[in-house]
């Protein structure tokens, strides 16, 4: 009897050791060798047209817009996003198409937590400046007023997306004595608020707070909301953070608001269009600039890698895939 054949799978992308050989093992791999930036759109659309896989995993920075979708091969039957955002993706239009995705939700949860605090830190206690005097030679000695930054521990902590992330951040502040207050489209349970002050109102929340994190994913109902009327809410001096996605800040508000002190320190870690960034930020020793870190842990992307596996052999298994978003 002939072996069953295994399902063909494209790679969009070249993923982790153990994830590669666990691919390997249970799909034929097919398309291009996976590369580590992601392919010009055109190529991408290209690439699907020339191997017809069944399933593809992919990965942010991919561009799977509706024009993309509607020119995959009829082949194609599952979208596996390595990631836990699907703004790359037009869900709408896959659906349209019938085309089943799914994403890695959970496993990034506390890696990308734990960037967004170490963001904060970084941020308020100024590490990025204190890096570059001491690496550019710059250091002449303790003074007791060098590059003074603001403590954080005890301070008002408001999350923006108090969702799977935003939880974890505020388990890990309550380490740090800080008051946690959040702003969601609904009120959580109390058993998953943990003592964290809901406001009903974006507004109420910026008043309320030192320091603001984003970790809501990116969507057209957030594009750039943090804006100039909603930075006048926060207090002078406050700290911003970004980890959810660049399209929820507007940039020339958050730079305008960073040159006068409004904002007195910034972490940001995604930006709208990366990676490309606004030239703006990169002239301010007041932001501390990240390169998408958010869930970049080796457990973490195995997991993800994994997780993205798993929906794949659900779907061919004909089970539901546990992580469908279409
Ligand atoms: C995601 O999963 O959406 C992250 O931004 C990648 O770390």
């Amino acid at each position: 009897m002939q072996p069953e054949a295994k399902p063909t799978l494209l790679l969009t992308r070249r993923l982790p050791e153990n994830v590669m050989a666990r691919a390997r093992r249970a799909y034929t791999l097919v398309g291009p060798e996976p590369a580590d930036l992601p392919w010009p759109r055109e190529r991408l659309v290209a690439a699907l047209a020339e191997a017809c896989p069944e399933a593809v995993i992919c990965a942010p920075g991919d561009v799977f817009d509706g024009a993309a979708i509607a020119a995959m091969p009829r082949s194609l039957r599952i979208l596996a996003t390595f990631s836990a955002g699907t703004d790359h993706i037009d869900l709408d239009a896959a659906k349209a198409r019938g085309l089943v995705v799914t994403n890695t939700p959970d496993v990034l949860t506390e890696a990308t937590a734990e960037l967004t605090l170490a963001l904060i830190l970084a941020a308020a206690r100024r590490l990025g400046e204190g890096e570059r005097l001491v690496r550019a030679g710059g250091w002449q000695g303790w003074t007791p007023t060098q590059l003074l930054g603001l403590r954080v521990s005890g301070k008002r902590l408001g999350i923006l997306g108090m969702g799977r992330i935003g939880r974890a951040l505020a388990r890990m502040a309550r380490g740090l004595r800080m008051e946690v207050h959040y702003h969601n489209r609904r009120r959580l349970d109390p058993a998953l608020e943990e003592g964290a002050v809901f406001h009903g109102e974006a507004e109420s929340m910026l008043s309320a707070i030192d320091i603001l994190a984003l970790t809501a994913p990116g969507s057209d109902a957030l594009r750039h909301w943090l804006n100039a009327e909603r930075i006048a809410l926060l207090p002078r001096g406050a700290v911003v953070v970004n980890t959810g996605r660049g399209s929820l800040v507007d940039d020339e508000a958050l730079i305008a608001a960073l040159r006068s002190g409004h904002v007195a320190f910034a972490g940001l870690d995604v930006y709208d269009g990366e990676p490309a960034l606004h030239p703006g930020y990169l002239a301010l020793s007041n932001v501390v600039l990240l390169p998408h870190l958010g869930s970049a842990t080796v457990e973490t992307r195995d997991a993800m890698g994994f997780r993205a596996l798993d929906n794949l052999d659900a779907f061919f298994a004909a089970l539901d895939p546990p992580d469908r978003v279409a």
